[in-house]
């Protein structure tokens, strides 16, 4: 299995106000919301790859921290791998810096691992499987 792009994550302030964009223009249709790491989360799916629109649920999330910092716009990109524990030993193998040592459970209970975005040009990259 080639890696794909599993999901595309934006920060907004105002989910209901980002959401009708993709439901009044595009016509595509929301799952959720859910929360996960102190964000809620509408999901857009586009033919296997979704758009998560997350806004903060309180101002530690990392999501509030980031609004405060840039504001609004893409937040990370998740890409799904077949084989999430190998991907991260290959990450340290060659030495780029993980957020999540260990694999953990995030949105929609999948298997997740952040990369610090300073090793990967300042992008926030998820893997998931
Ligand atoms: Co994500």
């Amino acid at each position: 299995m080639q890696p794909t792009i599993a999901h595309l994550g934006i920060a907004v302030t105002d989910l209901d106000a980002a959401a009708a964009f993709y439901r009044d223009v595009l016509g595509v249709p929301s799952r959720g919301p859910e929360e996960a790491d102190g964000a809620r989360i509408l999901h857009f799916e586009f033919g296997g790859t979704d758009v998560e629109l997350l806004t903060p649920l309180n101002a530690d999330s990392p999501i509030a921290k980031f609004l405060a910092k840039r504001g609004p716009g893409i937040h990370h990109v998740c890409y799904r791998v077949p084989n999430l524990d190998a991907a991260l030993a290959a990450c340290r193998q060659h030495g780029y810096t993980l957020v999540d040592e260990h694999p953990r459970i995030g949105a929609g209970g999948h298997r997740i691992a952040f990369l610090h975005p300073k090793s990967t040009n300042g992008a926030l990259i998820e893997l998931t499987e």
